[in-house]
């Protein structure tokens, strides 16, 4: 079974078996099911956060169920649950079009509600961490179901519980929101400020900000439907605040955010300075206008995207001694 259309960077790897599943009762039967015990599962979403650089010699379950439901309700917030497969971006528009804010820099996230607590996705300030009330997930093994409070799920940058220690454990069926009635925008960075300017707006609404976000996401990020990509593929990586001095003393331009603990630098910026941007190493190049996106340039395969990632890793280390950490998953 063919997986181009399932991950988003266009990689034709194979699966041996493939389901579309639209029903937690489905997952459940799928997961207990014979192959399912005898071979490895792989479980996705909207395919965003991946890199297929094999074929998979099992059972890969594509989620689709959807659904959202409000779970209470008070005059101050809502807690808001979605289904596993919902899409991300259109969930996000929905609570919008309530009157249910907090989501609002999250928009144009590809990808699904059940993915989006594996990685902890984030954007212009606001990580889902923010306004998470809870999620369920099924026990592979048994088909029972838990609840994960907030501590349960670990949340870090760009990683959770899910992505560690649970990976081959958990699958996420269900994911609550705390949400606002009441908008309180977060417009601490930079590029959401001047968007809202340059759109003329001066006291923006939670919509408003949706709409920024979405302008610059645009310019920025390719779509994955035109030119097939996984969103960052490197995380920012976080030094020492000695390291980072030391860098900026050699290279004053650096772009660096003080963290409560080292420093993180613009992994984008790095990967520019080595000249990358624009440039292709086969049929996988680097995305011409943000350096920290690896794109498909037309059939490419999984190893081409590894191959071009580990040429950009050698690069950085050795201009800047600092290790790049990959965003995505990848299946090898
Ligand atoms: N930069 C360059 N050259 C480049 C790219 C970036 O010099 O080619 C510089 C920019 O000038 C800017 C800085 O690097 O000063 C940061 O760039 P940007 O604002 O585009 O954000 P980012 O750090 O590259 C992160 C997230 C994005 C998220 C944005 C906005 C990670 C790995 N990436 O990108 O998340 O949308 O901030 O919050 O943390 C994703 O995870 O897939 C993703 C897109």
């Amino acid at each position: 079974q063919l997986l181009t259309r399932f991950n988003t960077f266009g990689l034709p790897a194979r699966a041996r078996f493939l389901a579309l599943v639209d029903s937690d009762q489905e997952l459940r039967r799928l997961l207990l099911s014979v192959t399912a015990r005898n071979l490895p599962v792989l479980v996705l979403g909207g395919g965003s956060n991946l890199v297929l650089a094999a074929d998979f010699p099992g059972l890969v379950l594509v989620l689709r169920q959807r659904g959202v439901r409000v779970v209470s309700s008070t005059p101050a917030e809502v807690v808001v649950e979605a289904a596993a497969g919902e899409c991300w971006h259109d969930f996000v528009q929905h609570t919008l079009a309530q009157g249910w804010y907090g989501l609002e820099n999250l928009s144009l996230i590809p990808g699904t509600v059940g993915a989006a607590p594996v990685q902890n996705i984030g954007a212009y300030g606001v990580e889902i961490k923010d306004r998470f009330a809870g999620l369920t997930a099924i026990d592979r093994e048994t088909g029972e179901y838990r609840d994960f409070n907030l501590a349960d799920c670990r949340f870090g940058y760009r990683d959770s519980f899910f992505k560690q220690q649970g990976k081959d454990h958990w699958v996420i069926t269900r994911v609550r929101f705390r949400l606002d009635r009441m908008s309180q925008p977060q417009l601490a960075y930079g590029d959401i400020q001047r968007q809202l300017a340059h759109m003329g707006i001066i006291h923006p609404s939670p919509v408003d900000v949706a709409q920024a976000v979405m302008a610059i996401r645009r310019s920025k990020l390719p779509d994955p439907a035109v030119i097939g990509n996984a969103g960052s593929f490197f995380k920012n990586p976080v030094v020492t605040a000695e390291k980072a001095a030391w860098l900026k003393s050699q290279w004053p331009d650096l772009v660096a955010y003080a963290q409560p603990v080292g420093v993180k630098l613009a992994a984008g910026w790095l990967i520019d300075q080595c000249g990358w941007k624009g440039k292709s190493l086969g049929a996988a190049g680097v995305y011409e206008k943000q350096a920290l996106v690896l794109v498909n340039r037309g059939g490419a395969k999984g190893q081409d995207i590894l191959a071009l990632a580990e040429a950009i890793r050698h690069s950085v280390e050795e201009r800047f001694d600092v290790r790049l950490e990959m965003e995505p998953v990848v299946v090898r």
